[in-house]
């Protein structure tokens, strides 16, 4: 039947036509519903082409990048509204507004979200998730819940102190004996083409598993978790959408699962107890006193695991491939690090010691690429949500329930803070002074929050001063006794960041870094290096 038989006589139009101007219509209202601002005060609003359903689709298809391009196109736009079906996402690209948002924790709180996420990503079920919902947000004198007592005491152990102290030299001295084997491993002339993220996953997965979980961890016990937990992480995103996971996200989610049961029999025998850092040991306690079960534990460690592993992974990656890749960098941050370094008498010979502090306050080019790195690699999201109606700064009124994400991508690439050379690899910027030619110049100064790559606020990385231990200690380690080439062509090239993915953490290569390592024909590896770790 057609649309013909049923239209009045009146009408003027031909079916299709109707059809025409009925979808327009429809698209235009649509349209004007989602360009329009709840309030006046409301961020400007960037409307998706697709009304509604426009930035989300979007966003799956394009990762991280999306919403990173909208920002980069509208600069001028300290912060903007991206409207979503029901509700709306707020994007602050600017730092001293990103300052105010973390100011506002109160109101704009990111505790909310944890359970969320931790649910679909851990799979936990849900008589934890109900502890875990529990006084989330406790005021002062109110009872506290588990997430708050967790955090509160994994900030406390790796803020400054003992502890710190503690834990970094058993992390720096791990990652020397797995540097050590590796070296062992390979007889002085095997070259073989070496994938450089692969090799430094590899070296921090197992010793990061040891210094944290002890010897008789689940991937020592059993090596092939190693490439489990890799799926796991790889499939973060898809798991979060939580749409089918076994089926749409199964490689992260079997890895997942496997790696739940073998921490669960790791717990079950007490192995925490008897290998396990005083730091597990802890969140153990914690977890056991607000009524946890073993299995539910399992999966919250999985998430520590996770947080200790990926991004040191892959920031030491990017650092070890800048270096490698300018000789004459490399040749500058040897230097540092090689006068640090003091030579000590040894029963077995000629050994050094190397402070860790050191390589922190002694080796300003050296820790200057590693923050460079960390910016040119974090496009991270700090999220929070609208707890009730807000006025962020006095000025822009952003809705309950509405979710606000500080764009570091778009901040890390900002010209304007960092100057015409945002898109380079320029570490020279993160010098205190730099040689301008002219001689020496004060460098602008930059604003606190616009470095995003430990986030900030309320949920700043606890895991910061730790990072940045052990990832210098293990850059230390492979530049004294590693020489590397490219395995084809006669530099090595550094490949572009893949920042179509949802940026869950350090964002990896487009493609990877081919080496080849050998050990060095001089200086400090001929025999190996013998060196001993103090703060
Ligand atoms: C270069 C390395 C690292 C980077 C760039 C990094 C970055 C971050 C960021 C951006 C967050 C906050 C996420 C948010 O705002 O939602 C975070 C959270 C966290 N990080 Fe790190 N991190 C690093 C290394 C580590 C290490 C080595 C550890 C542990 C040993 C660690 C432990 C944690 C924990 C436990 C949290 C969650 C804090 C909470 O409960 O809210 N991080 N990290
Ligand atoms: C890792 O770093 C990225 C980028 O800075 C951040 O978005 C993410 O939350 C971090 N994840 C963990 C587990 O530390």
């Amino acid at each position: 039947m057609a649309f013909g038989d049923f239209a009045p006589e009146w009408w003027p139009f031909s079916a299709g036509t109707t059809v025409v101007v009925g979808i327009l219509t429809a698209y235009f209202i649509a349209y004007k519903l989602s360009s329009r601002k709840i309030d006046p005060r409301e961020p400007p609003v960037i409307t998706p082409i697709i009304p509604l359903f426009g930035h989300v689709l979007s966003m799956a298809l394009l990762g991280g990048k999306y919403i990173k391009n909208l920002g980069l196109h509208n600069r001028n736009l300290p912060i903007f509204t991206l409207p979503v079906p029901a509700s709306r996402i707020y994007i602050v690209a600017d730092p001293s507004l990103a300052a105010a948002v973390q100011r506002a924790s109160k109101v704009l709180s990111f505790t909310p979200i944890i359970p969320e996420v931790t649910e679909r990503v851990l799979g936990l079920d849900k008589a934890t998730m109900e502890i875990t919902r529990k006084n989330l947000d406790p005021a002062p004198g109110e009872e506290r819940g588990f997430l708050a007592d967790i955090q509160d005491m994994v900030y406390a152990w790796l803020g400054p102190g003992d502890y710190l102290s503690e834990l970094s030299l058993d992390a720096a001295r791990e990652m020397r004996d797995e540097i050590a084997a590796y070296a062992a491993s390979t007889g002085s002339s095997t070259k073989e083409p070496t994938d450089l993220l692969n090799w430094v996953r590899h070296l921090v997965t197992v010793s990061t598993a040891k210094y944290l979980y002890g010897p008789e961890n689940p991937i020592a016990l059993d090596p092939k978790l190693e490439g489990a937990f890799w799926d796991f992480d790889h499939g973060l995103g898809s798991l979060l959408m939580n749409i089918l996971p076994s089926i749409t996200a199964s490689k992260a989610y079997y890895g997942r699962e496997k790696l739940s049961v073998a921490l669960l029999e790791y717990l079950e025998k007490g192995r925490h107890k008897t290998g396990g850092s005083k730091i597990i040991q802890k969140r153990v306690d914690i977890a056991l006193e607000h009524g946890w079960t073993l299995p539910g534990i399992a999966r919250e460690e999985l998430s520590f695991l996770f947080a200790g592993i990926v991004n040191a992974t892959t920031s030491t990656f990017w650092i070890l491939t800048q270096i490698y890749a300018d000789p004459e960098l490399l040749g500058a941050v040897r230097g540092e690090i090689s006068s640090i370094l003091v030579k000590q008498q040894r029963e077995s010979g000629d050994g050094y010691l190397l402070r860790i502090a050191d390589l922190k306050d002694e080796c300003p080019v050296l820790a200057a690429v590693y923050r460079e790195c960390l910016r040119l690699g974090s496009d991270t999201y700090s999220t929070r949500l609208v707890k009730e109606d807000t006025l962020l700064a006095g000025r822009y009124f952003l809705k309950k329930n509405a979710v606000v994400q500080i764009a570091g991508g778009v901040i890390h690439a900002d010209r304007s803070i960092w100057g015409d050379d945002v898109d380079t690899f320029n570490y020279k910027r993160f010098l205190d002074r730099r040689e301008d030619g002219e001689g020496e110049q004060k460098k602008k100064a930059i604003h606190p929050a616009a470095f995003r790559a430990f986030g900030g606020g309320k949920t700043l990385c606890p895991g910061r001063h730790f990072a940045m231990n052990e990832i210098l200690a293990f850059v230390a380690l492979v530049v004294l006794q590693f020489d590397m080439e490219p395995a084809r062509g006669d530099r090595i090239e550094v490949p572009r960041k893949n920042d179509g993915v949802l940026p869950v953490h350090i964002l990896e290569p487009v493609s990877p870094v081919q080496v080849r390592i050998s050990k060095r024909a001089d200086g400090f590896a001929r025999d190996g290096l013998d060196v001993e770790f103090a703060m």
